[in-house]
């Protein structure tokens, strides 16, 4: 395929659109309450109504306010079409329906015509829609995930083309190192700087190495959704943005890790896969120029630790899901012992769009250490629980009483956690704080890959602080000892605590374990696993010492 040829198909694929298109949601939310007999009513309906020449019914990715799914939008794409005695208003039409039920169907349809629907109204101008800056979302809710032509009619894979036919790979990486971007996985690691790294690294063996990408799609903290969703939602911007990674570090050979309890996604991505293929956007002489790359899965089989970046590539290998130290730095010395670039799902998902509209645009957005857009999965005693991409420096309490309208049935909001096992609890009154790497830090949490659980008055923080603490026990592979028995230590003391059954000598130790189990632990699992107990030791002490027996 040459550009001309992906333009031609990108204008096929657009005129094929009939003038209304009825989207409705097939993530694994919706799905789970039915959204595939939903839309399959809609299409009968359609047909019925005798509408199938000018409505499209389509199953798209997350439409991101999951809570109220199956979610089902309507949008004109044309104007009026005489149909009938009743001229469809496409113009003027966009509508989200919410909680919509197969039986609701043919009155969605009938609305087209003026009739009322029976399924409950959305409101699109409410700020949970209106506050979000959808870059790495942009297609989410609008494409079916299972066509390659509905992402090439999006400007899908023209960054790629772009590159390959105009940028040598130093250009690329000084691009990605211009839009600031850092890593989403988690540690915020500057994208441009760990791209240089593997390009400039030749191996161990010197010469022109075998070089590998990897995708960690392995996702694991309670409460987070962002990347199966976008991989749900959109495989196609993730396998293009990996293919550029690979031209511009030099390396053939791609690999997306994946846990296996995320079949949805790992459908979709096998049909975009293949698909990728079939027209040459992935394989050999890609864009008719010398770059093969290919990209395969490995599945995980859902250990928490197999995403650290070491324990993961071990996986890969075929060996138990280890984590090893660190240097040598994967960049360096990774799979196989070659040099490997390893991001997260929504780092690649930004990269078509910063090579499509410009370094200087994506570093427009943001703070200024923290550049463009984050993802978050949100959830919790939260109204509007779903998913939402807003700018950096965006403060929490926008995204939790703005956009996520506060506590339910009255309540109010008592702490957020970000960052998952890993990160901490942040009290309201600190709620004003941006949303960035650094400020996140500074109150003792992370951003982490971007769960985030909202609490409210009726969540006790010892039990918040315990729930992490016995996740990491579960899920700590064992390797080093301060990991192995500190979070087993640890568990047990916050249980005593929290069943009321502790003295102070017990408070004291579990504070003595927490720098201890930080500073000597072998990974980042273990290094992190104290941060929710010093969180919630640092802003609600008062509800720790509550529980503790006074022994006078
Ligand atoms: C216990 C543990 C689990 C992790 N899980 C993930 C994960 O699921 N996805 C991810 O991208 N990074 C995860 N990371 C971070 C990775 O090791 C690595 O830093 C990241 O994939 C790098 O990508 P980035 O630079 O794009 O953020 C985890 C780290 C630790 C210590
Ligand atoms: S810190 Fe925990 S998870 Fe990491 S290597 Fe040690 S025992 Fe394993």
């Amino acid at each position: 395929m040459d550009l001309t040829e992906l333009l031609a198909l990108a204008e096929r694929e657009r005129q094929a659109q009939k003038s209304i298109h009825i989207r409705c949601c097939t993530s694994a939310g919706c799905l789970s309450s039915n959204s595939l007999a939903v839309k399959q009513r809609l299409e009968r309906a359609v047909t019925e109504a005798g509408l199938q020449d000018s409505v499209q019914v389509s199953g798209v990715g997350c439409m991101r306010l999951c809570c109220q799914g199956p979610l089902v939008q309507i949008d004109g794409v044309g104007g009026p079409v005489a149909e009938g005695p009743t001229p469809l208003q496409c113009e003027l039409m966009t509508q989200l329906y919410e909680k919509v039920t197969p039986n609701d169907a043919p009155s969605i349809v009938a609305s087209l015509k003026g009739e009322t629907a029976t399924a409950q109204q959305g409101d699109l101008t409410h700020p949970f829609f209106t506050r979000q800056l959808p870059i790495v979302l942009e297609n989410c809710g609008k494409i079916d995930p299972e066509r390659i032509e509905a992402y090439i009619a999006a400007n899908g894979y023209q960054s790629l083309q772009r590159v390959l036919q105009e940028m040598t790979p130093s250009e690329v990486v000084n691009s990605i190192t211009r839009s600031g971007l850092r890593g989403r996985g988690g540690g915020g690691y500057p994208t441009g700087l760990k791209w240089a790294t593997v390009a400039k690294s030749s191996g161990a063996t010197g010469g022109r190495p075998q070089k590998f990408v990897i995708c960690n799609a392995d996702e694991g903290d309670p409460g987070a959704f962002m990347d199966r969703s976008v991989l749900e939602s959109d495989p196609h911007r993730v396998l293009e943005g990996m293919a550029i990674a690979a031209y511009a570090v030099g390396a053939n050979q791609g690999y997306i890790y994946i846990r296996a309890e995320y079949p949805l996604a790992i459908s979709r991505l096998e049909t975009a896969i293949r698909q990728a293929k079939q027209l040459g956007l992935l394989g050999s002489q890609i864009f008719e120029s010398p770059f093969d790359f290919r990209i395969d899965l490995r599945m995980g089989a859902g250990a928490f630790v197999c995403g650290e970046e070491t324990a993961l590539m071990a996986s890969i290998e075929g060996k138990r899901g280890l984590p090893s130290p660190r240097p040598p730095y994967p960049a360096e010395s990774g799979l196989w012992g070659s040099p490997t670039l390893i991001n997260n799902v929504e780092t690649y998902a930004n990269v078509p769009t910063i090579l499509r509209r410009g370094a200087d645009w994506f570093a427009s957005i943001g703070t200024e250490k923290s550049k463009g857009t984050k993802v978050f999965s949100l959830t919790g005693k939260v109204r509007n629980t779903g998913l939402l991409e807003v700018p950096m420096g965006t403060s929490l309490q926008q995204i939790v009483e703005e956009m996520g309208g506060g506590a339910p049935e009255g309540g109010s909001v008592k702490a957020v956690q970000t960052g998952g096992p890993s990160g901490g609890c942040i009290p309201a009154h600190a709620l004003e704080t941006p949303v960035d790497y650094e400020s996140l830090i500074q109150l003792g949490s992370i951003m982490g890959s971007g769960g985030m659980i909202v609490m409210d008055q009726s969540n006790n923080m010892v039990e918040v602080a315990r729930y992490f603490m016995e996740f990491c026990m579960d899920e700590s592979c064992g390797k080093c000892v301060p990991c192995r028995a500190g979070t087993v230590l640890m568990y047990r003391l916050l249980t005593k605590i929290y069943e009321g059954k502790a003295s102070p000598a017990d408070l004291e130790q579990l504070e003595s374990l927490c720098p201890m189990v930080k500073e000597t632990s072998l990974c980042g699992l273990g290094q992190s696993a104290p941060n929710p107990v010093l969180s919630t030791l640092r802003y609600f002490r008062n509800e720790y010492l509550a529980l503790i027996q006074d022994p006078s």
